[in-house]
Order: C-alpha cells, then structure tokens, then sequence
C-alpha cells in the first residue's frame, strides 16, 4: 500500500511492474575527480595532474591520490579530457567490410598494437561506399580521434588527407598512399593477380574466369593486372591462346560470389577455372556451384584470395593467395603509434609479398588429365 493515498495500478498479468527510477537521474551518482581530491587531501588540479602528467607529482602525493581512486573507483572521462585539448585515447579504424575476416584479422593485429600502447579502437565498415566512409570520417573527426587507419572506398583521397593534415596520424590499411603525405601498408597485389593466374596456367587452363569487384577498388583492379600480365605472358607461347573473361560484381561478398555462378555457367565455351578477388566471392561461387550440382574442381577450378581461416576448411579446401592479414594491421599500427609519439618519423610505405597456397579446389583441367 503507498503512503500517498495512490494506489498503484493493478500489476497487468504477464508484466512485472517495477517503480520506475526519476527518468534520466542515474541510480548512482559518479564519483568525480573532486571526490578523488577531497579523499585524497588535494585539489582538483593535483588530481589532474597525477593522472595526466605523473612525473610532475611528489611520490607521496601521487600514491595517495591512487590509493583514493583505488578507493573511490574513481574512472576519468576522456570526453573531459577532451575538452581541454587533451587526447581521446582512441584510434579510428575503417575498413570496406566487418564482415569480411580478411579485416577482422588486420584490425586484431592493428589492436594487439595499440592495446600495449594505450589506444582503444573505434571500428567502422564503409560497406565499400564512399558515402558511408566520409560519415565516419566527420564522426570520427567529432570524437577527436588520436589516429586513423582506412582502407579507402574509392581512389579519392582527398577527404582522408584533410584529416591527417588537421594532425591526425593517419595509415592506410591494404592501399598506396599514391603521393599524399600519408603511411601505407600494402600487399603487391598485381603479384598475387599474376600468382593466381600463372598457378592455372601451368596446371593447362587455357579459359580462366575471374570474379572480379568494382574497378573502383584499387586491389581489385591490380588483381586483375596481374593476372592479366601471367595470362598474356602465356598466351606468347606456341601452345595455345589463352581465353580471360571477366565478370565484375557490385561488391566483394559471398552473395554476389553465389549470384555470379549464372554468368560464369552461361559463359561459351564454359570456362575451366575462375579466380575469384577475394575468399567470400570464391565462397559464394563454391555454394553456387553445389546449387548447380557441379563440383570444383572436376567441373571449374577455383582459386581464391586472401586465404581467410575458413580457405582451409572448405570442401573442397580453398587455393587461395595468401595476404599477411595480421601483420598487415600490426604494422600499420606500430606507424602509426610512431607517429603519434611525436618521435622522429618519416611517411613511408610498406609493401608485403602476397603467397599462394594450393589445395584441392585447383586441379588441371579433365581434358589433359592423365
Ligand atoms: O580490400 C579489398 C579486398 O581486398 C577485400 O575484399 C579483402 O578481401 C582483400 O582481399
């Protein structure tokens, strides 16, 4: 019975009411910096300065003021911090697509990094568009990020290099930097177009596919060169001409992998082996081929890219060229912080070799096998 004479309404069957607690007041109130100094017997800038600055502290202070927020549970804002000019503590990290583990595995090794070095990440997916990646690069902006690594949706890096000229240390993740003033890390992506190629080539296809993204994607149309360039260079042989035949899809998912298996069977002659850009397209292609009741590599070789965790576990098990995913984003990451640090450090741009690892979704082609 509540002493207000009001009677509370009746509980409706099925939903347990509970009072509602003042809309917006939080239940607890925070413990602020000046609980932290009046424990700890010091102002509020003393405070300031042992979280901020240490070494200007005297030990004796400076322990008490960590016994306090020991005590107090104290935790500081960086929104506060921020608002003097102080540092957000955070990276912001764009990638084309979460959902692809080629960038879970790059951001993993980029936060290993950055963990040790005190950041935490903000992690964004453009989704390939270039819309979408200048919404998070305002938002990012707003959140004065201390550092950003992108993989660029476009060739367009104009938007990005405003940021890093503001004085954000700024990498790109799997994309030349092209002559902007910025850090790069890359895999020689016209070497893993030309691996995938001459891989087929010397298994005696003579009609390789490939299953290609937009154009507007850098790695996608070095890919694509490089296979190219392995292509022609065998095609100079006596032997036979070789037939290339390019199917382009909207973006580098299985989905469109799984939609472009129409086009690849509608294809006369019928091609014996396709290169997909990357491991989600060679997974889509690998699920269209069972829907058509085909089976790689007895009816199409497949050649993937990227070799992500699931290429080993397929059946059959993915030939995919291998990018140092990990490495990638560890590196990126150490520039960045190089940056950061204020220390002495010069923009430069880091190049890994791409390698191919064969397994069971690549054979030569049914007519020359013995
Ligand atoms: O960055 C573009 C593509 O390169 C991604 O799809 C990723 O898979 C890598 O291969």
């Amino acid at each position: 019975m509540r002493t207000d004479g009001v009677e509370p309404a009746p509980p409706t069957a099925g939903i347990v009411q509970r009072p509602v607690r003042d809309a917006g007041r939080p239940a607890v109130q925070r413990v602020t910096i000046r609980d932290v100094a009046s424990l700890a017997g010091v102002s509020v800038a003393t405070v300031s300065n042992a979280l901020n600055r240490p070494s200007i502290v005297a030990p004796d202070t400076l322990e008490r003021v960590q016994e306090a927020i020991a005590r107090t549970g104290f935790v500081r804002s960086t929104a506060a911090g921020q608002l003097r000019g102080g540092k957000s503590r955070t990276v912001g990290v764009v990638v084309l697509d979460l959902a692809n583990p080629f960038f879970t595995d790059m951001v993993r090794g980029a936060e290993d990094v950055l963990r040790k070095h005190g950041y935490m990440l903000m992690v964004c997916s453009s989704d390939e568009s270039t819309e979408q990646e200048l919404h998070y690069l305002r938002l990012l902006e707003e959140h004065r990020v201390d550092g950003l690594l992108i993989t660029p949706a476009g060739h367009e890096l104009r938007e990005i290099a405003k940021l890093a000229a503001y004085g954000v240390p700024t990498v790109l993740l799997d994309r030349d930097a092209n002559d902007e003033a910025l850090c790069s890390v890359t895999v020689d992506d016209i070497r893993g177009g030309q691996l995938a190629a001459h891989h087929l080539l010397e298994l005696g296809h003579a009609d390789i596919a490939f299953v290609n993204g937009p154009a507007t994607i850098r790695q996608c149309a070095d890919r694509r060169e490089g296979a190219m360039t392995a292509v022609r260079a065998k095609g100079r042989r006596p032997r036979r001409d070789v037939v290339f035949r390019e199917i382009e899809v909207p973006a580098l998912t299985a989905d469109h992998g799984e939609r472009a298996v129409g086009a690849l069977l509608a294809l006369e002659p019928r091609p014996t082996a396709v290169i997909c850009a990357n491991d989600l397209l060679a997974l889509g292609v690998l699920k269209g081929l069972a829907s058509a009741r085909l089976a790689p590599p007895e009816d199409l070789a497949v050649v993937g890219y990227d070799d992500v965790t699931f290429a080993s576990m397929l059946s059959p098990a993915l030939t995919s060229v291998r990018q140092p995913k990990y490495e990638l984003g560890a590196t990126a990451a150490r520039l960045l912080v190089e940056e950061a640090t204020g220390g002495a450090h010069e923009h430069r741009s880091i190049r890994f070799e791409p390698e191919l690892v064969v397994r069971a979704s690549s054979r030569a082609p049914r007519a020359i096998r013995p």
